[in-house]
């Protein structure tokens, strides 16, 4: 009976979503993408992000955070790879439906890391809400993959969660959470040295969600 009014109530509130909102809703809280996507730009700026600069969203999903970037970059800087192809199929949707396609970003599925061979380096790599949805051995091939493609002066951002609680799911994906000497220590593996920039909430981006906005934005650079 609870579960079929769970149901219920889930049908209800989607009839009542905005397409955007239920698009966006496969990448995280339907009510909050618009808040995410500025926050992700708006802190790209903050940390320097030009037009000309090549940018790689690491997990970039629907395009939720993609748009803006690829408004603002330049034709042909922007790659984003994603794991779910039927999400990054919303994401090449969405860019229709912006009329963005003559930016030509550079979408690519892919199901590991060593699949993707670019000859391009990166000035800037985001892995926004991605690192805190990989096991252990995943964020190893990611944070080796970083290292591969980062410029020498380039900086890979991500926001990762360094409180202590309890490992739990989403969408299929864990929700990790980790110290901080354990992202030392796989930098220094990969010949990168990584700081901490602050929480999300010090940085803008206010959910009402504690756990979320303790979250901290780590960037990674060539050590
Ligand atoms: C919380 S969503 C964030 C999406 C996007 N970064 C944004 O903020 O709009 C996490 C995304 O990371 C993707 N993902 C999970 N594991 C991944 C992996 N190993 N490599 C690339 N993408 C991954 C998921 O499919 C999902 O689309």
């Amino acid at each position: 009976m609870i579960k079929q009014l769970k149901q219920v109530k889930r049908k209800i509130v989607t009839f009542f979503q905005t397409p955007q909102e239920k698009r966006h809703a496969l990448v995280g809280p339907a009510k909050l993408w618009k808040m995410k996507q500025d926050f992700q730009i708006n802190f790209l700026k903050s940390q320097g992000l030009q037009p000309n600069q090549k940018l790689m969203d690491i997990g970039c999903g629907t395009l939720r955070g993609g748009i803006p970037l690829i408004n603002y970059l330049e034709k042909g800087n922007y790659y984003g790879i994603e794991v779910r192809n039927t999400v990054l199929e919303e994401g090449r949707k969405e860019l229709k439906e912006h009329d963005l396609e003559h930016k030509e970003p550079h979408l690519i599925a892919f199901s590991e890391f060593n699949e993707i061979a670019l000859d391009a380096k990166l000035d800037v790599m985001l892995a926004f809400s991605v690192l805190i949805h990989m096991e252990d051995t995943i964020v190893e091939k990611c944070i080796e993959f970083i290292s591969k493609q980062l410029g020498n002066n380039g900086a890979f951002y991500a926001n990762v969660n360094l409180v202590s609680h309890q490992d739990s799911n989403w969408q299929g994906f864990p929700v990790v959470f980790r110290t901080l000497e354990f992202y030392e220590a796989l930098a220094s593996k990969n010949n990168l040295k990584v700081t901490t920039i602050g929480s999300l909430g010090e940085l803008g981006h206010i959910s009402g969600q504690e756990l979320g906005d303790k979250q901290v934005m780590l960037a990674f650079k060539k050590a």
